[in-house]
């Protein structure tokens, strides 16, 4: 498959550059800037893109390439600190600077290209960088400006292009044409990555490996897992078994609806493992954070051995890894790596006697939800926000008992239903409640009452590592925080949540 290699140099934005070239229909993948330039010299690979990134090409530790990755014979797109690095090892002038410049410019394409097809004369760009071209390199000639740089440039005999704005943004107005020009007029990929094909692809491959052989799979109601689910029981049928562990620490009615959805609607064999007594008992008594983390990773690992001690026949456990932890676990330094440390929490041990299964290894969450969809599985489950492997055990913050998360399911149940019943749970990026351990006073009735305070958290954020809380109107957040201290027993008092990360963390613990 024609294929776009997307080069880390450690931007935010790396993996927004591959959805881009995906939503144009042709593969792409994210490789470190530091991957071996033989491998990239395959017929397959029709351009790669050197992305931005947070570091000085002058920096002690700034990745760097060498000038061998430009006479691969295959065209190359540099943004913003690949501009940069393809300007320097050119020896164009690049100026250090300890100011960034960040936000809206206007770009004036100065001289046709294919690049620019399509584009007006004028259209307005994004940018951020600290560096900047001050002087190309005597090999390119420059073909668009911003009033303050250097935009767009072509070296004079080869396909390399520079771009010192980021065209995967969607604030730069042309830049999905941008990309398409690059990918389709200068690299000549021809698309033939779809999601459709993908299932059907996948579907094949996962009965030639598995064979007759059975999978087991640690189903946990989340997308990822559930649509790995789906996608290996159309290949292999009964010879799948899932295992679901209800912690106990889970949202309200949450075990009988992923039973119900996946049990009962797509026949999947899925085991059902109550737990929560166990869970409670192991986390009594507990409330540092980090430790309650381990406990619960520690008992969530001990029932999945035990489950797989009495699946001794299965010879594949199967994993929804998805394509953004792949890349994660081997990308350059850079903020993909701060949330990294969740991905194991709650999970599976990371050593198994088994052989992995991880069909969509290869794609994005909103790939991974569009073949979730494709494969029936109900809108409101793919749409759902993401919930932390350790659950309400994060978020009933200190010591846990079997009342203060009856109470916690109740008021989040609230919240959600509210939220779906007035449209806004699209609109938002993640939201529930917290439970605090203080009680403070308050008056219902003529009765005075002594009661829990809970938080009502909703965030809103591209990405997960940053955030800001979302506007919700006030006149919705009164009517839930009445629902919740009317009906719910053990609360009385209701705050929101208006931390923006950073500084604050999407969770409270
Ligand atoms: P924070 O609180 O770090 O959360 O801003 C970012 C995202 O990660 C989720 N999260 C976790 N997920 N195990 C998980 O599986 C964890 O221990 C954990 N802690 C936070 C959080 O819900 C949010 O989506």
């Amino acid at each position: 498959m024609d294929t776009i290699i997307v080069l880390d140099f450690g931007s935010q934005y790396n993996q927004l550059i591959a959805r881009r070239v995906r939503e144009l229909g042709v593969y792409s993948e994210i490789v470190p800037f530091y991957h071996d330039l033989e491998e990239l010299r395959q017929p397959h690979i029709k351009g790669i893109i050197l992305s931005g990134g947070p570091n000085s090409v002058y920096d002690e530790h700034a990745p760097h390439v060498t000038r061998d990755l430009f006479d691969l014979d295959v065209p190359i797109l540099g943004i913003c600190y690949g501009m940069q690095i393809t300007q320097y090892l050119f020896d164009g002038v690049v100026t250090p600077s300890d100011k960034r410049e960040y936000g809206k410019s206007e770009l004036t394409i100065t001289t046709a290209s294919p690049l620019s097809e399509g584009l007006p004369d004028t259209s307005t760009v994004w940018m951020s960088h600290g560096d900047h071209v001050e002087a190309l390199s005597s090999s390119f000639e420059l073909l668009g400006t911003t009033p303050s740089s250097l935009a767009m440039a072509k070296h004079k005999t080869k396909d390399i292009y520079t771009l010192q704005f980021h065209p995967e943004v969607t604030h730069t107005d042309y830049g999905k044409q941008i990309l398409r020009n690059f990918v389709f007029s200068v690299c000549h990929a021809v698309a033939s990555w779809s999601l459709d094909d993908y299932i059907d692809q996948t579907t094949a491959l996962i009965r030639d490996k598995v064979g007759d052989d059975l999978v087991i799979l640690a189903l946990s109601g989340g997308v990822d897992s559930s649509v790995a689910a789906t996608l290996i029981h159309k290949a292999i049928g009964d010879q799948l078994t899932c295992v679901f562990v209800d912690t106990g620490l889970l949202r309200k009615d949450e075990g009988d609806k992923v039973m119900a959805t996946y049990r009962d609607h797509f026949h999947i064999h899925v085991i059902r493992i109550n737990a929560k007594d166990q869970f409670l008992s192991a986390l009594n008594g507990v409330s540092d954070p980090e430790e309650k983390r381990k406990i619960i990773g520690r008992e969530f690992i001990r029932v999945f051995e035990q489950f797989k001690a009495d699946h001794k026949d299965a010879k594949y456990l199967a994993q929804g890894t998805i394509y953004p932890d792949v890349i994660e676990s081997v990308s350059i330094k850079g903020p993909s790596e701060t949330i990294k440390s969740h991905h194991n929490v709650g999970g599976l041990p990371e050593e198994v006697d088994f052989e992995l299964l991880e069909p969509l290894r290869e794609l994005f969450k909103d790939e991974v939800r569009k073949v979730g969809l494709a494969l029936g599985i109900p809108k409101h489950m793919i749409m759902r926000h993401p919930f932390p492997g350790p659950g309400l055990g994060i978020r009933i913050l200190g010591a846990i008992s079997e009342r203060k998360v009856a109470i916690l399911q109740e008021a989040d149940a609230i919240f959600i239903e509210e939220l779906y019943a007035q449209d806004y749970y699209d609109e938002v990026s993640q939201a529930f409640v917290v439970l605090l351990p203080v009680k403070s006073v308050g008056v219902m009735g003529d009765k005075r009452t002594y009661e829990y305070v809970a938080v009502i958290r909703s965030a809103d954020t591209v990405d997960f590592m940053t955030a800001t809380f979302s506007r919700l109107p006030f006149e919705f957040l009164d009517h839930v925080a009445s629902r919740i201290i009317n009906e719910v027993r053990g609360i009385n008092r209701v705050v929101y949540d208006i931390t923006s990360k950073p500084p604050g963390t999407i969770e409270w613990e």
